[in-house]
């Protein structure tokens, strides 16, 4: 049977979900909600679906059976709870909530429901990290000793970024650094490796202003370390006003081989190469390279995934996961 989709809020959402929607053979589109009639009804005739002002009203659809939240993070929960009571599953935007409590609140819902909650923390349907998985699961590494991801994007050092999605600046929305982008690394390690223990760390506002002067509360530069359940060493280090950043970087380092994955940009959107070597190698070794990459997107594959029943596909359990990372990095300061 065909998966049927209602997709509220229309911003984010208009370049990356709803051309995936409207492109797949695996789900139908049947309507698009935003809080506007305007806007409603010019994005639904654009991808073919019904309008429908206000969440409520794409809840209430009889023909819709999963309802995807791509709105910012303080609207998600009353968003979420309302398709749940409506006895719909849930594909909700990552960050999943703007606190562990929320998100918690929000899996306690889906479960008195019966119903499903995904995020939408697609970096891990790049190949390049499909393959990182299945090597770091065939014991390609050996031990794991030291795990070092940086995240400098330039992003927010833009004025068209800024003007798309200016709302990441206020911090009562639910934005960071390492809420929204930086969530994809938490979401990544935890794939790769389990669940980090002994995170600490430290995060800053340390642009007070955007292009457009645009004030600024939420954390931009983050760091913290952590263990993973091995007892592997682990760093991360992300910012998004990083003017002159050169993107995404894992580098792991075993007993028994080296893996390095690249992205340009954000792990959300840019495509990820992998590079490693075994201990008797001089060299890492291209294993995904650029050409590599599909003409399809991460996010297409997590649809396809969707459709498909859902394994793999990130659940509540691991948004609240990740989003306990980026807390308890922030409550430092
Ligand atoms: N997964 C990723 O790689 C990635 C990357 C960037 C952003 N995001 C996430 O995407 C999400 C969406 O970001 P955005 O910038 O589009 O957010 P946004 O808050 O700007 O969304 C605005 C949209 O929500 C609609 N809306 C607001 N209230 C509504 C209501 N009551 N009923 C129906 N629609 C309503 C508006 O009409 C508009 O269409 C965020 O959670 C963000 O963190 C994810």
């Amino acid at each position: 049977m065909t998966l049927r989709v209602g997709v509220v809020g229309a911003s984010y959402a208009v370049g990356t979900h709803l051309p995936v929607y409207a492109a797949s053979d695996d789900v139908e589109l049947v309507a698009v909600a935003t809080a506007h009639e305007d806007t409603a009804r010019a994005v639904a005739e654009r991808f073919g679906a019904r309008p429908h002002v206000g969440y409520e009203a794409l809840c209430a659809d009889p023909d819709v059976d999963l309802v995807d939240v791509a709105t910012r993070p303080s609207r998600h929960r009353e968003m979420v709870e309302a398709a749940f009571a409506a006895g719909k599953d849930v594909l909700c935007e990552a960050p999943l909530a703007p606190s562990v409590a929320d998100g918690e609140a929000m899996a306690t819902a889906a479960a008195s429901a019966g119903r499903s909650g995904w995020v939408d923390m697609q970096s891990r349907f790049w190949p390049g990290l499909q393959e990182l998985h299945r090597l770091v699961d065939d014991g390609y590494l050996g031990t794991v000793e030291n795990v070092a991801a940086t995240a400098f994007y330039p992003t927010f050092t833009r004025p068209e970024a800024v003007a798309g999605s200016g709302w990441c600046a206020d911090g009562a929305y639910g934005a960071s650094a390492l809420r929204v982008h930086g969530l994809h690394t938490a979401d990544l390690l935890r794939w790769l490796f389990g669940e980090l223990t002994e995170v600490r760390g430290s995060a800053a506002t340390r642009r007070s202003e955007w292009p457009g002067g645009v004030p600024a509360t939420s954390a931009d530069s983050a760091a913290y370390t952590a263990r993973t359940p091995d007892g592997a060493v682990c760093s991360v280090h992300a910012s998004w006003v990083a003017r002159h950043g050169e993107g995404w970087r894992l580098a792991v380092h075993g007993s028994a081989g080296t893996l390095v994955a690249t992205a340009a940009g954000h792990t959300g959107h840019f495509p990820v190469t992998l590079r490693g070597a075994r201990a008797d190698e001089p060299a890492l070794l291209d294993l995904v390279a650029p050409g590599d990459e599909p003409a399809t997107t991460p996010f297409a594959e997590l649809v396809r995934r969707l459709a498909a029943g859902g394994a793999g596909v990130p659940t509540f359990a691991d948004g609240i996961a990740a989003l306990r990372v980026a807390e308890s990095v922030e409550a430092a300061g």
